[in-house]
């Protein structure tokens, strides 16, 4: 099969943005994951571990969404300020009831995310929360002069203002985040965002907009929002998750592990589907809005499976196979065609929830084979889009992009028996193959363990030749290949 690659066409700019991730308080995603306080055994620098915040820096991690999800409309700032001593315990009611600290707030969250190198992306809570108590957030954060908000965050030890780069308002205000109605939530939201005061003007807040459920299909919630609120949002955000799910959930969702071969395809066309979500999401937008001035933003996707055996339901503890590195890659690929109008996504969740890139117990920590994918692909980080013609072999996704000079092509082959052969032609500027890297595995529900950390990781692929302008590549079953010429 031969693909023809346009690469001396302008794309449009996949950005940085899409490789995010999303953290809430749920399970160990915060605690224990990321924040063990400064009295931990466990290696940590202001409570924060140093061994996830090492693996995440590997991952050049753009933007981290918090503190849900779920939690955030439940979530009030103000008892995660202050003296550890003084916060307040609350209920995490949406995750498994169990005693929130609040020991990781506001001023942790931003060490943490300073630490790893990433932008902020908070949500606010519109569901138990109020106007006043969003617009007091902001201030506490991002005012530079003298107010009463400022003057606590320097009274609680912070001088400076932080950079929020976006901003939530509210979370699936369709379902757990207060059941609205459409046309109810944009009012809601374009009373917020009116009173979502910008400090820094050099450095706006990028507002985003609670987008529809994916996995309901609801472009009903797509159309009424862009027509009543679209002027006010920057970005508005889909949810879609690969998740058997056609029942409301009340059936269980197969195992992360222990899954057979239709299992397998049944997940890799739940992934595929992402693209007539976002397809059909972005035709609507285009209705009203064809200058592309709102962007489509994946603030939650991945996996979604049964809890690993004898782990708390409310924790949404998932192992993470083979199989979910297949479903990373042919997401990203995704984002990548779509890199004109979905402008950030934030996989769920980072650290110990869903489709996690680590997973930690006690004082140990292992990479996930989706951890994996996200360091194959980092490479398309802020490149240029370049797409491409002519017969893709079943059962393969793929997508290519150019920075500096260099072309890096990605690949996933889902069949999980036959090898794929495959020709990119229009790459007579390039020479030389500098990359080359394959993650795979014997088995499809092959995965790392505390015991076996490495079974699944990345290896040299050996079976790519670039020969006047032709890039030649065969695929092995159940692979995800990245190869990038110059
Ligand atoms: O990521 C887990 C949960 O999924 C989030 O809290 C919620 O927004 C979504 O339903």
């Amino acid at each position: 099969m031969t693909i023809q690659l346009l690469t001396t066409k302008k794309g449009s700019q996949i950005s940085k943005y899409i490789y995010g991730q999303f953290s809430e308080h749920l399970g160990n995603g915060i605690y224990g994951g990321i924040f063990v306080g400064k009295d931990s055994r466990i290696p940590n620098v202001n409570g924060i571990r140093k061994d996830v915040v090492a693996a995440l820096k590997e991952l050049h991690v753009p933007v981290v969404r918090w503190p849900g999800g779920l939690f955030a409309d439940t979530y009030h700032w103000r008892g995660g300020v202050g003296p550890n001593e003084n916060r307040t315990k609350i209920v995490n009611v949406h995750w498994g009831d169990n005693t929130e600290t609040n020991s990781f707030g506001t001023h942790e969250y931003f060490d943490f995310i300073n630490q790893i190198g990433a932008a902020a992306y908070l949500n606010a809570n519109i569901g138990s929360g109020s106007v006043r108590e969003m617009t007091d957030w902001i201030e506490y954060m991002t005012m530079p002069g003298e107010s009463p908000m400022s003057n606590l965050r320097r009274h609680n030890g912070r001088t400076d203002p932080w950079e929020i780069k976006f901003f939530g308002i509210g979370n699936e205000a369709w379902g757990g985040g207060g059941h609205m109605r459409p046309e109810y939530y944009s009012d809601l939201y374009r009373q917020y965002q009116s009173f979502l005061q910008q400090y820094d003007p050099e450095h706006p807040i990028y507002k985003v907009a609670v987008g529809p459920n994916g996995n309901e299909d609801d472009y009903q919630w797509t159309d009424t929002v862009m027509k009543l609120a679209g002027k006010y949002i920057d970005g508005l955000g889909l949810h879609y998750y690969a998740k058997n799910d056609t029942d409301g959930g009340t059936r269980p969702r197969g195992s992360a592990t222990d899954f057979d071969e239709s299992e397998w395809y049944r997940t890799m066309s739940q992934a595929l589907y992402m693209d007539e979500v976002i397809a059909r999401n972005i035709a609507i937008m285009d209705k009203y809005d064809p200058q592309k001035n709102v962007d489509l933003i994946v603030d939650e996707w991945g996996t979604w499976f049964d809890v690993e055996k004898g782990t708390n339901p409310g924790f949404l503890y998932q192992q993470n196979t083979l199989r979910d590195a297949l479903v990373a890659a042919i997401t990203l690929n995704i984002f990548h065609h779509h890199a004109d109008r979905v402008y950030m996504a934030n996989i769920a969740q980072m650290v110990n929830v869903l489709q996690a890139m680590l997973l930690t117990k006690g004082d140990q920590m292992i990479k996930t084979p989706t951890y994996y994918i996200f360091i194959m692909y980092r490479q398309h980080m802020g490149a240029e889009a370049v797409e491409g013609f002519g017969k893709v072999p079943n059962r393969v996704s793929y997508s290519a992009s150019q920075k500096d000079g260099k072309l890096t092509i990605s690949l996933a082959n889902y069949d999980l028996q036959k090898e794929q052969t495959i020709d990119f032609r229009g790459m007579d500027d390039f020479t030389e193959i500098i990359d080359s890297t394959i993650l795979t595995s014997y088995r499809m529900n092959d995965c790392n363990t505390f015991n076996d950390p490495d079974r699944v990781v990345l290896e040299k692929f050996t079976g790519s030749q670039l020969v006047d302008g032709q890039l030649q590549m065969t695929l092995p079953a159940k692979s995800v290949i990245t190869v990038t010429i110059r």
